[in-house]
Order: structure tokens, then C-alpha cells, then sequence
């Protein structure tokens, strides 16, 4: 059992919370009310979603669309602007929070994007939901009605996913099953709270650290770095990885096998291209667990995908020379 933090107020606060439209399966339809699975993402507007929640009719809230996407297809120029748009209202005194809606399938790499560059001192917190706005039991109206109960959280910060009643700490939260409402964990941390009848029951610290800052994502997004990520696995090969060299990739992730081991023919070719200047990144391909032992670099506590963000974050350049 996680130790058990006193509760966070059940008053909510008073003041603005703005939401944030991307896009997502809590934003999509399909033909057929009982269909799951065979919908369409990011069709519906963040507008048409808060109507689907009577509860916040009369909520001090704001609602501008961003983008309208799958998450499938996040992208730099997107997350550049959602980031700018997240600091702009953070920065309005009379707002007490920002809730993004998105798509479940990279939620945990706009999560960590968010958390790192703006490490904000109030909650931004990330929704999503595994079914269409159209389902017999969508998961969705919940799932943003909890989203904003931690919006008005006092004390709330940092940036956070809210999913199926259960609040994950960006650096935690993954997704981890490919159709249930409840798809998100937080691995060997666990929540960092649930939400019960729009009150908050905390069992960790919120997201914490010093921000990269906006600057970091202020250049033109085609001058990003190129940063892939490869897989370790029976029969690997490097050719692959070798392509990547010589196309230009300026970084590597690699999902290794286990507490970080490389197919031979895999770590030569990584070898070489760390050897000509390229970071290489290990972490585990495994679905729990961090990297232990020496040397193990820095992503040995991060998903891959996080890894991903966390080595494109340190490869832009560093305008105020921030760290
Ligand atoms: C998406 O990630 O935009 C589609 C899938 C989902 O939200 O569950």
C-alpha cells in the first residue's frame, strides 16, 4: 500500500480553469453507438465535449481548441503550440488550472514534454479517454469532470494525466493496455492519486523540478533534432541503425532487452554511431521496472518513448543557457 498523504482540500478553488482541445478518442465518433473500437479520433470540438458534462455547465471555465488530432500523429509544430498556449493561461492570475484533452496514444510524451519544459507551479493536467464521445458508456465525461476537480485542487502542480479515476505524475504515467477505459498505470510508483466524487485523494508528491523553459521549443520545428529509437531483439541486426547514421539522425534511443542488454550485432553498430558523435540513449523494453547497475545513463528510468522527448529536449539549444 503507498503511504497515504493527507487529502487535498475537497473545496475546490474558485477561479478560471482553461481546457485545452487536441483532439484524442475523447473527442471522436463512430457510425454505430456500441462501437468501441472502429471510430474516428479528434472529431468533435472541446466545446461539444464540456456540453456532454451538465456538472460544469455553470464552472468558471474556458475552452480553446489547439488542434484536432489522432495523437498517432503528434508533432513538433503541435506541441510547440500547445506548450505556448499551456504557459500563456498559466500565466493569467485568474486562472487556477489547465486541462489538456488529448489522445491516449502518446499522452505519456506530451506529458513529459509539458513537465520538462514548463514544470509549471499550477496543475496542467492531461485527459483522454479509450472510448469515442459516441460510446453506450464513454468514458470520456468522467474522465474530464475529474480532470478539472484537479484543476481546482489547491496545491495541485506540476503536470499530470487523469484517467479512469486515477492520477498519474507525468514522469510515471504510461499507457499499458490497447483497449480497456482503465489503459494507464504508473508502474512501480503507482497514482499519484485518485479522484473520488471530485475530491482528491493524494498518495505522492506532484511533479516537481526546474523548468527547461519555452525557449527551448521557440525554433523553427523542421531545424529540430532527429532523434529515433531502435529496438534490441532475437535476429537484430545494425544495418538499420547504420541507416540512420548516415541519413543524418542526430540521436539514438534504444529499447534494450531486459535490465538493458544489446543483440551483439545491434551494440556495434551503436557503438559506432555514439563513437561518431551521435548520444546513444539505453532504457528497457520491458513494461516495469528501471535499468540498475553502473553506467546505466540517463534514461535508465524512462520509457523509451520518454527517453525519446528527454534527449530531443537536451539536443535543442539551450537560448538562456538553462540546463
Ligand atoms: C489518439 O491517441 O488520439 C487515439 C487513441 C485514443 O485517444 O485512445
Amino acid at each position: 500500500m503507498p503511504s497515504t498523504l493527507p487529502s487535498t482540500s475537497p473545496t475546490p478553488l474558485p477561479g478560471t480553469v482553461v481546457i485545452l482541445g487536441t483532439g484524442g478518442t475523447i473527442a471522436g465518433t463512430s457510425a454505430a453507438a456500441g462501437d468501441n473500437v472502429g471510430y474516428t479520433a479528434a472529431q468533435r470540438t472541446v466545446g461539444d465535449l464540456l456540453v456532454a458534462v451538465p456538472a460544469l455547465a455553470a464552472a468558471a471555465i474556458e475552452a480553446e481548441q489547439v488542434a484536432q488530432l489522432d495523437s498517432k500523429d503528434m508533432d513538433a509544430a503541435t506541441w510547440q503550440r500547445l506548450a505556448q498556449r499551456v504557459a500563456h493561461h498559466l500565466a493569467r492570475a485568474e486562472v487556477v488550472g489547465i486541462v489538456v484533452t488529448h489522445g491516449t496514444d502518446t499522452l505519456e510524451e506530451t506529458a513529459w514534454l509539458l513537465q520538462r519544459v514548463l514544470a509549471p507551479a499550477k496543475p496542467v493536467v492531461l485527459v483522454a479517454a479509450m472510448r469515442p464521445a459516441t460510446a453506450l458508456a464513454a468514458d470520456g465525461p468522467q474522465n474530464l469532470l475529474d480532470a478539472v476537480a484537479v484543476a481546482r485542487t489547491a496545491g495541485a502542480r506540476g503536470v499530470v494525466a487523469v484517467l479512469a479515476g486515477r492520477v498519474h505524475a507525468a514522469g510515471a504515467v504510461r499507457k499499458v493496455h490497447t483497449y480497456r477505459a482503465d489503459a494507464f498505470d504508473s508502474g512501480d510508483a503507482g497514482p499519484l492519486g485518485v479522484v473520488e466524487e471530485g475530491a482528491l485523494r493524494r498518495f505522492a508528491d506532484w511533479p516537481a523540478g526546474a523548468p527547461l523553459g519555452l525557449d527551448r521549443l521557440a525554433g523553427d520545428v523542421a531545424d529540430w533534432p532527429w532523434v529515433e529509437i531502435v529496438t534490441s531483439h532475437a535476429g537484430a541486426r545494425g544495418d538499420g541503425v547504420r541507416a540512420l547514421v548516415a541519413a543524418g539522425v542526430n540521436g539514438l534511443v534504444v529499447a534494450a532487452t531486459g535490465n538493458g542488454t544489446l543483440h551483439q550485432a545491434l551494440a556495434e553498430a551503436l557503438d559506432e554511431a555514439a563513437a561518431a558523435g551521435i548520444p546513444v540513449w539505453r532504457t528497457t523494453r520491458c513494461a516495469a521496472g528501471v535499468l540498475v547497475g553502473p553506467e546505466v545513463g540517463p534514461a535508465a528510468a524512462m520509457s523509451p518513448w520518454q527517453a525519446r522527448v528527454e534527449l530531443l529536449l537536451q539536443l535543442l539549444p539551450s537560448p538562456r543557457g538553462a540546463n
